[in-house]
């Protein structure tokens, strides 16, 4: 706690940047109460020295004592706190901004249940002084022009349960906290991230994960087994990915996208698939798998797209959904096969799973076993993006999970604003 405090201080330079004029408003605007205030004078910091280019306008009219009314800024009144009205809400999607995020910022806004920037030109890191945000329950920085390692401080947000990071450039590694945080939907596609997927990837109760198009290299945990309950899209294209698909992917029953294609997976696609019974779309195609294509991916009930082109496959079952693609393979009497060459060679040498080492195992003790997180963290809770379009948000920067406008913002701040407060950890 004292840490906290520490870290919570203003620091000297930021807090005299924001008392000189011309930012602190003049003596005689009244403000209906303190919080509108301080977000005045965040805001105007923010505009007046930390923004270089909003070529679309789009904070034009952020002036004057109204804080409410400046575009993309969303009042809402604090259901804990007397109900005074409150900023909750800033969303600057597709404004095409240039500028950073100072210091200054969260300080002067406590109460921000919600933080959308797709698509601006934001450079440089997120400031430490974000653990200020104790109620941001969704944070959307894609398609920016962040940089540097994984920024921490997100892991410390008790309220935080959207996070979006794609299209950015943060590099090093995942740190394995984030499978420890409550997070509904984790987006870290299209960055810079070079390192394994943590073993402890089972822990989270993500509903949505992306990490596409990163070079992560390692394997796909085991523990991913461990998120039958909550998984229900992942993908994993094009992360460099080795090693066998754990058969523990074969208990994900509630998935409906599985995307790991443009890898290095090797040995058999395993015959727990089987246990997919919600996938609609199951996507293996450019990867090293070899053996039999498994006849139980003949029986999902809801499979729609099954995608295994460009592997090592020597045989496949009948049923249509398995003979509909499947070129570059090795099938007997299929079309559009790999030269018989590369197939003898792939034959001559099978993949032996059993001894292939997916990662280091971690030191004893550092993992939470099967089951505990899962029961200490409270259900997560959805908030305007209803994250069920990983796929898409892999492939389009601009594209968000969910397509939204100022009214539906409007009207939804102030329940998220409710729903953040209700819960225990917001206001410890
Ligand atoms: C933004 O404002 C400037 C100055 O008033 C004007 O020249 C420019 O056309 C405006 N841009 C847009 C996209 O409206
Ligand atoms: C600023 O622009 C927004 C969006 O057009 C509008 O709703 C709001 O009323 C404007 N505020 C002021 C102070 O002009
Ligand atoms: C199946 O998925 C692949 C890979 O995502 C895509 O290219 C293809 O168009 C899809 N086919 C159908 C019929 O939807």
């Amino acid at each position: 706690a004292l840490l906290l405090a520490v870290a919570l201080a203003p620091a000297p330079a930021a807090s005299q940047q924001q008392q000189q004029p011309p930012l602190d408003p003049p003596p005689s605007w009244a403000f209906p109460n303190p919080r509108l205030r301080a977000a005045y004078v965040a805001l105007q910091t923010w505009r007046r020295t930390a923004i270089f280019s909003d070529p679309a306008n789009f904070t034009a009219n952020w002036s004057g004592p109204n804080v409410c009314t400046y575009n993309g800024v969303f009042c809402a009144p604090h259901p804990a706190d007397g109900g005074v009205l409150v900023v909750a809400g800033i969303d600057l999607n597709h404004a095409d901004i240039a500028g950073y995020i100072p210091d200054s910022l969260p300080a002067g806004l406590p109460d921000l249940a919600l933080l959308h920037l797709n698509s601006n030109r934001f450079c440089g890191v997120l400031p430490d002084t974000f653990l200020h945000l104790r109620l941001l329950h969704e944070l959307d920085i894609s398609n920016n022009r962040f940089v540097g390692g994984f920024p921490e401080v997100v892991l410390q947000l008790p309220s935080l349960r959207y996070l979006d990071l794609r299209f950015n450039e943060f590099e090093g590694g995942i740190p394995p906290a984030l499978f420890d945080r409550p997070l509904d939907a984790i987006f870290l596609n299209s960055n810079r991230l070079t390192s394994p997927i943590p073993p402890n990837l089972g822990n989270s109760p993500a509903s949505v994960l992306v990490l596409a198009h990163n070079r992560l290299g390692g394997c796909i945990p085991p523990s991913i087994g461990r998120m039958a309950e909550t998984l229900n899209e992942i993908v994993l294209i094009d992360d460099d990915l080795t090693g066998c698909i754990p058969p523990q992917v074969g208990m994900l029953r509630k998935v409906t996208v599985f995307d790991v294609s443009g890898n290095g997976l090797q040995g058999p696609l395993p015959a727990t698939v089987t246990g997919l019974v919600a996938v609609q779309e199951l996507n293996v195609a450019g990867n090293l798998l070899e053996g039999a294509v498994p006849a139980s991916v003949c029986g999902l009930p809801s499979l729609r797209n099954f995608t295994y082109e460009d592997n090592f496959f020597s045989g496949r079952p009948g049923c249509a959904v398995a003979t509909a693609d499947g070129r570059w393979n090795c099938i007997p009497g299929a079309p559009a096969q790999r030269p018989p060459a590369q197939c003898a060679a792939a034959a001559a040498r099978p993949f032996d799973c059993s001894r292939a080492q997916c990662q280091a195992a971690p030191p004893p003790g550092s993992i939470v076993p099967a089951g505990l997180v899962h029961s200490i963290l409270p259900v997560p809770t959805r908030g305007l993006h209803n994250a069920r379009n990983g796929r898409a948000a892999a492939a389009h920067p601009q594209r968000e999970p969910r397509a939204r406008n100022a009214a539906l913002l409007r009207s939804t701040i102030t329940g998220l604003l409710a729903s953040v407060l209700r819960q225990p950890a917001a206001v410890r």
